[in-house]
């Protein structure tokens, strides 16, 4: 692909890089409207015939309707700058970007030094888990004690750098002087990224607060780490840092997050693949391995610029992978390939090194969500691969779960699947093993190193469904469908813009579900339906097949959790490029919404301030206190506003920069959140 392609890069999402040949869902759903003769002119009469297919649970349908109670009032779409939630409930602010959380615990500063980002709350909060504090069981425990464990996607150098910025800035641009970048400015930048593992306490007020405790930690873009599974040692990974291709410095933009059977946490890597850039050439063209190139790993310069830094800092020069040595060793030609994972963290063990699970592939990794674990079955979870046309992954452990004995070693065995969507409503798994099917030598497979470390690649030659980028995924307690929201994909090309299905410039997305064969997660086949069409009433649908009302128009589902009731609770990211604009204007700031999977009804919980995106929720055990990330605050704030001071927010301050931060929700009445 052309070096201008790789370098332009979307809000929240990466560049196009999937140049197969496959069919993507746009078509499927359109093959299988055509077939059953309904694809009309009207997403009415179109949709009807697909939507909401398998919306009665299993034996059911001749039960009336049934579900979780949604027991709240449906508030409106918003545009002002505050958190606006139903009658009778409240909220409060908690751990915002700079809240020291360990060592010295330096207080927040505008001008805060790249070491003391290190004891602070990152910044950009974005998939996260309560983790009761007695920390055995992740079902019970401790509803007023805990630790809270953030994942920090990615940094906003403006608001980061505001003590010091000279000069209108973008919302991704960095403040860089001629002669390279501030090393402390990028320090601080590496420190912001990661994890915060936080121990938070309800005090007699209601009132939750931080707790100094030894747990307290920040996991960043420098922390180092253990690389497990079939990657471990493999030619791939072999850097300076570490010859031997076992170890790796930080991980980076961290978006969702899972919890293994065992209480561990899952920390995605999304969009890593800018951070790096490779400057290799062949007769004056880029010559990137495929490893680099299907992922969008840089030819020009990386997103914020670290390997500029001055001082030459080798954990800084790192994210320019040209080769410069005679050998993988002497250089860092293979960082990129240690980025793309899973990354498993103890949170209980502030001493444990962070591992890197390879065996679950690797891509842009929105985030994992595990289905139930059952004695003497294998563990399985499931991970979508956020990019305009990638695709659907499962894991299946080769070990089986045991309760008594399970780790995360459970991960570095198994089989990974991606997922192919047949227009008739039902599905296969296909197996990512290197030497079955085409996954051969010859295809340039030669280990199973080699098909991990290329994914998408691997995906590619198995003939896996395009998707409209894959975000967060859910299981749901009751009768183990999986959902998983399908953000958008506005496509660039006029071919496909031009598509005759009305979703084929797809801008505000839609959320799909499945039943495993047989109810076991571990099938290879499956049966798919869509729960919702999001979009305005006169461009969407629910379960039911009816328009969306006033009290749920939504766009773009990104984040998507089950509560222990099912109750499901939808997040929306409407990019800052097209918040409160044109098409998605209807839609106000970025809102969380509540379904009854059963039912197919949906109402709006709650809306977010101005420029955010509202992303990552969990409940205590007793669903009576709930925990919701606001994350990018302001960032719909042009460079122009930025350099006037004018910011389109200052939540939640109401001064100075825009932080995000962490919501605790709770019922004046103290009761279960959203019944
Ligand atoms: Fe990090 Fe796909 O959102
Ligand atoms: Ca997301
Ligand atoms: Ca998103």
């Amino acid at each position: 692909m052309a070096a201008r392609e790789h370098d332009m890069i979307e809000p929240g999402d990466e560049p196009m890089s999937n140049l197969s040949a496959n069919p993507y869902f746009g078509d499927i759903a359109a093959a299988r409207l055509s077939r059953r003769g309904v694809l009309a002119g009207s997403l009415g009469a179109a949709l009807a015939g697909f939507i909401g297919a398998g919306a009665a649970p299993r034996g059911a349908t001749a039960r009336p309707a049934e579900g979780p109670s949604l027991g709240f009032r449906a508030v409106p779409v918003s545009e002002a700058d505050t958190v606006v939630v139903p009658e009778g409930y409240a909220v409060q602010v908690l751990i915002p970007w700079g809240t020291p959380i360990t060592g010295d615990m330096p207080a927040w500063r505008p001008d805060n030094t790249g070491a003391e980002q290190a004891m602070q709350v990152g910044m950009h909060h974005d998939g996260m888990h309560f983790f009761p504090i007695e920390g055995q069981d992740p079902h019970r425990g401790s509803s007023e004690d805990g630790l809270l464990v953030v994942n920090h996607e990615y940094i906003e150098p403006r608001f980061l750098h505001a003590a010091a910025a000279e000069r209108p800035l973008g919302t991704d641009e960095v403040p860089a002087g001629e002669d390279g970048r501030d090393p402390d400015q990028v320090l601080k930048e590496l420190n912001a990224h990661g994890i915060s593992v936080v121990r938070i306490r309800k005090g007699a007020d209601g009132r939750w607060a931080v707790v100094p405790d030894p747990r307290n930690r920040r996991i960043t873009g420098l922390t180092e780490m253990e690389i497990a599974g079939p990657v471990r040692g493999s030619p791939f990974v072999r850097t300076r840092y570490s010859p031997d291709g076992t170890r790796v410095r930080g991980t980076l933009n961290n978006c969702a997050h899972g919890v293994t059977p065992w209480n561990t946490y899952l920390a995605a890597e999304e969009n890593w693949a800018g951070y790096f850039r490779n400057g290799d050439q062949q007769d004056q063209k880029p010559d990137l391995p495929r490893e680099h190139a299907r992922y969008g790993v840089r030819t020009g310069r990386s997103r914020y610029r670290w390997e500029e830094a001055r001082g030459g800092e080798d954990a800084f020069r790192r994210f320019d992978a040209s080769r410069t040595g005679a050998d993988a060793a002497e250089d860092y030609r293979n960082e990129p390939n240690a980025f793309g994972w899973m990354v498993e963290i103890d949170p209980f063990d502030p001493r444990s090194r962070p591992v890197k699970r390879t065996a679950l592939g690797r891509f842009a990794h929105e985030g994992v969500i595990f289905a139930p674990a059952r004695e003497g079955r294998p563990v399985v979870a499931y991970s979508g691969d956020d990019a305009r046309f990638e695709y659907i992954y499962k894991f299946v452990s080769a070990r089986p779960y045991q309760r008594a004995t399970a780790s995360g070693a459970l991960l570095d065995e198994g089989t990974l699947y991606v997922a192919r969507f047949h227009p008739d409503g039902s599905g296969e798994w296909l197996p990512l093993v290197q030497g079955v099917g085409p996954l051969t030598p010859a295809n340039g497979f030669r280990s199973q190193a080699e098909v991990l470390v290329n994914t998408r690649a691997a995906a590619d030659l198995l003939g896996a469904t395009k998707m409209d980028r894959p975000e967060w995924g859910a299981v749901d307690p009751r009768d183990g469908r999986v959902y998983f929201t399908l953000t958008n994909n506005t496509r660039r090309t006029p071919e496909q813009a031009e598509g005759p299905n009305p979703r084929a410039q797809n801008r505000f997305g839609q959320i799909v579900r499945w039943r495993e064969a047989d109810d076991d997660h571990a099938a290879t086949r499956f049966t798919w339906d869509l729960f919702v069409i999001a979009g305005p009433q006169e461009d969407s649908r629910d379960a039911n097949g009816a328009p969306l009302t006033a009290e749920n128009i939504f766009a773009c589902p990104d984040g998507l959790w089950f509560d222990a009731d099912s109750r499901l609770w939808i997040q929306t990211d409407i990019g800052e490029a097209e918040q409160n604009r044109g098409p998605l204007a209807p839609f106000g700031n970025n809102q969380m919404l509540c379904a009854n999977p059963y039912t197919g009804e949906i109402r709006r919980f709650l809306t977010g301030p101005v420029g955010q995106e509202i992303t990552g929720v969990v409940t205590t055990p007793d669903q009576r206190t709930m925990f919701v990330n606001v994350q990018h605050p302001g960032a719909t704030t042009t460079a122009e506003d930025f350099a006037a001071g004018r910011l389109v927010s200052r939540w939640p301050d109401g001064q100075g920069v825009p932080r995000s931060a962490t919501l605790v929700i709770t019922r004046q009445d103290g009761g279960v959140i959203g019944a």
